[in-house]
């Protein structure tokens, strides 16, 4: 009895590994069945959230945190809102934290110049952001142009906050920013 049975499991088993093995080697998978298997992480989106990262030299531990940060309010509840007011305490801080660093006598009028030009939207924040060719990947509702300033400026700062949250450090964003913003006109060459 013992050994029928064992026979039987063996056969069992067999069987089970030869039509496994046959699934893999296959023909080719469609897509469908390529995302059936691999969940929904192959997309064109989350290549390009590969890419971001890359680029800002950041690997995020939880990467929905910037999925969220690529996300504008017009295409989900769950948007960048909050993170970007974060991503702007970041900016300044980081901005003031390395002025002061290399001039402690720097005036306070000065460094009020200096966080107001790097905080601007229209001529700082969302050209920094186009440089990271954010506004091709920020999800925004068909009827919304992602173009805008203020929508790719909005990513561009959450990207920070997100970082902050990820990494427990506000400090850790910080640098990441400071890292980016004074990389002037590599970062796309370098792709
Ligand atoms: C989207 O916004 C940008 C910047 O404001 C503008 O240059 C562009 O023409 C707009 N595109 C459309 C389709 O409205």
């Amino acid at each position: 009895m013992d050994r029928r049975y064992a026979i039987c499991f063996t056969v069992l088993m067999l069987m089970m590994v030869a039509s496994s093995t046959g699934y893999q080697l296959g023909p080719q998978m469609t897509s469908d069945e390529y995302k059936k298997r691999f969940g929904a992480s192959y997309s064109p989106f989350s290549a390009a959230l590969e890419t971001l990262q890359k680029q800002i030299d950041y690997t995020f531990n939880r990467i929905h945190l910037l999925r969220r940060a690529v996300t504008h309010a017009s295409f989900s509840e769950e948007n960048n809102r909050a993170l970007s007011i974060l991503g702007i305490s970041i900016v300044e801080t980081s901005v003031s934290f390395q002025y002061l660093q290399n001039d402690i006598d720097i005036s306070s009028d000065t460094l009020n110049h200096e966080i107001q030009q790097v905080c601007n939207v229209e001529s700082s924040c969302a050209v920094e952001g186009m440089r990271l060719g954010l506004h091709k990947v920020i999800r925004v509702s068909h009827n919304t142009n992602s173009t805008t300033p203020a929508i790719v400026c909005g990513a561009f700062r959450a990207i920070f906050g997100a970082i902050a949250i990820d990494s427990g450090k506000p400090d850790v964003a910080g640098k990441v920013f400071w890292n980016v913003h004074t990389r002037k006109g590599r970062l796309t060459a370098e792709l």
